[in-house]
């Protein structure tokens, strides 16, 4: 079965993962290449910060310490999000749920609606060089590396020629701690879709390029529609 539009109107795709395993690499192409938007509750938060709004306010020393901002908080911003016209076709999640009462609040919210859970497994220890070595673009939100997706130009993004930043949570320490999160307080939730007997778990340790082709396959043949409950 493929995942067009036409008989998957509504579907949404749940893209989990610990940090810098590559949810936003894939999820640029994967929400391209469906045609529906790519919503991030990281890159959400951080354009809060850089507008200094009362949620930026809020979120930002969970960001910079590298621990979760609070459900309540997370839930409010993301059921907004999705709450908008563009999202009624579908919508790809990336870095939502990041825990149990998220994914239960998500499962509620999406009722009967379809969709489907994937997870990029990576190793703890190829992620730490994945995010230490991570360049965003400030104008367009290209993902490079330092050494895995090297700009042409040092500094200056490859799609848009803007300038290229580092995160502020991609030094050592903190990644380490967002990784310990990942376990502490994430695998849980990945727990309860495997649960449900809906996860796919997709090798993350391969070139983007493959990555990406596992993903496609699952999508368009292998994976079941899910909705509420894991039925299909
Ligand atoms: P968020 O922005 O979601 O960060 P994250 O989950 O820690 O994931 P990252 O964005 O670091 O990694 P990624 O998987 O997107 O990897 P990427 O594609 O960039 O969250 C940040 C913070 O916001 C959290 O710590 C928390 O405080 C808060 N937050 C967000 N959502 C929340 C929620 N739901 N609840 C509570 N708090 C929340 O790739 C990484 C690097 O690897 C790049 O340089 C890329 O070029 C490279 N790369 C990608 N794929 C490959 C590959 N296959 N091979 C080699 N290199 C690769
Ligand atoms: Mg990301």
């Amino acid at each position: 079965m493929s995942l067009d539009a036409g008989n998957n109107a509504g579907r949404v795709v749940i893209l989990l993962g610990p940090p810098g395993a590559g949810k936003g690499t894939q999820a640029v192409r994967l929400a391209a290449d469906r045609g529906i938007p790519h919503i991030s509750t990281g890159d959400l938060f951080r354009s809060n910060i850089k507008q200094d709004t009362d949620l930026g306010k809020r979120a930002k020393g969970f960001l910079e310490s590298g621990q979760l901002v609070p459900d309540e908080l997370v839930l409010e911003m993301l059921f907004d999000r999705v709450g908008a016209s563009d999202c009624g076709g579908g919508y790809l999640l990336d870095g939502f749920p990041r825990t149990l009462p998220q994914a239960q609040a998500l499962t509620a919210a999406l009722g009967a609606q379809s969709w489907a859970s994937l997870l990029l497994e990576v190793p703890d220890d190829a992620i730490v060089g994945r995010a230490c070595g991570r360049l965003l673009c400030r104008d367009c939100s290209n993902i490079q590396h330092s050494e895995f997706a090297p700009p042409a130009k040092e500094g200056v993004c490859d799609s848009c020629g803007g300038e290229l930043y580092r995160r502020s949570d991609d030094e050592p320490d903190v990644v380490k701690k967002r990784l310990d999160v990942y376990h502490d307080e994430t695998q849980p939730m990945v727990d309860y879709y495997r649960d449900l007997g809906s996860l796919v778990t997709i090798d993350g340790n391969q070139k983007p390029d493959a990555v990406f082709e596992d993903l496609r396959r699952q999508l368009d043949g292998g994976l079941s529609p899910q909705s509420r409950g894991g039925q299909a």
